[in-house]
């Protein structure tokens, strides 16, 4: 069991959904935390909430992962405030509306920059000091779209599969430097995602999609991301009936196929 209580957590995407819900829970449990994403004001506001429960141990660090020049000093920077960071939870991601043969190349880069590179950027420029003191823990929000494709996801389910690969192989190099990797695939989560995802000119989609309306709540999202990161869970599935897809994909390929074009995203 990994206990919250006293971990010096850094949590990307803090400053709203899923990483917003996992900022106040953890405060709750104890956790000693450090809120990254752009939005600075959004951030304080998190962190106000956290202290008005009672939490004194917390700071923001804005940051933003398409700046991959400035990576390194955020993570010197997240170092610093209490001198390590035992767990690391990249909660920032951008999704997208838009087929393949319509997105512009540049703004499936801008996803695999904030979706991939960001997350395994932060987690590199912390490994050194994990391995110095034998032990840490990843947990990486990945999708059930990165099980499997869906129609307008694909570069979205191109930097989710990857998140897969890259941690997988992680886990398997650094399981004896005792570094635990937890994979999280959420289904549909109430959240603005939609919102924020990108055309395929890149500009914010700005529209509600009804799946995530009546998806699970961030709350509950959050408190079972919680439990597998006490439990030590290597991959887990969080959702409603969307969640079986990772299953069907599994043991009848072939249906799966048929049945996903049928899907109509909105
Ligand atoms: N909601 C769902 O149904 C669902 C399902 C499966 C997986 N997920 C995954 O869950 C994670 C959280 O998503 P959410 O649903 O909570 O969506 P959200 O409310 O839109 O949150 C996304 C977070 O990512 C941050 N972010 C976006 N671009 C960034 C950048 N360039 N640099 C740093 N941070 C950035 C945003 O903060 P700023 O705008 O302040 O930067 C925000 O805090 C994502 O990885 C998403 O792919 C969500």
């Amino acid at each position: 069991m990994t206990k919250i209580q006293d971990q010096v957590i850094w949590l990307t995407g803090a400053s709203s959904g899923i990483g917003e819900a996992l900022a106040y829970q953890l405060a709750a449990k104890g956790g000693k935390l450090i809120l990254s994403a752009r939005r600075e004001a959004q951030l304080q506001e998190v962190a106000q909430k956290c202290r008005r429960q009672g939490v004194t141990e917390i700071q923001i660090l804005p940051i933003d992962l398409t700046q991959s020049e400035i990576l390194r000093s955020k993570a010197e920077q997240a170092v610093k405030f209490y001198g390590k960071v035992d767990i690391v939870i990249h909660g920032s991601g951008i999704t997208q509306r838009g087929t393949a043969a319509q997105t512009f190349l540049g703004v499936e880069r801008e996803i695999m920059e904030v979706n991939f590179f960001g997350a395994i950027a932060l987690t590199k420029f912390i490994l050194p000091q994990w391995q110095q003191k034998q032990s840490g823990h990843v947990v990486v929000i990945s999708s059930i779209v990165g099980k499997f494709g869906a129609a307008q996801r694909s570069a979205y389910a191109a930097s989710k599969h990857a998140l897969h690969g890259y941690f997988d192989s992680l886990r398997a190099e650094v399981g004896q430097d005792n570094i635990k990797v937890t994979i999280i695939c959420p289904g549909y989560v109430n959240t603005p995602i939609s919102l924020n995802a990108l055309t395929p000119t890149g500009t914010k989609f700005n529209k509600m999609n009804i799946n995530q309306v009546n998806g699970i709540s961030a709350e509950v999202c959050a408190m079972k991301i919680i439990k597998a990161i006490e439990k030590n869970q290597q991959e887990v599935y969080i959702g409603k009936m969307e969640v079986l897809g990772v299953y069907l994909k599994r043991f009848f390929p072939r249906l799966f196929a048929q049945i996903v074009p049928k899907f109509v995203p909105n």
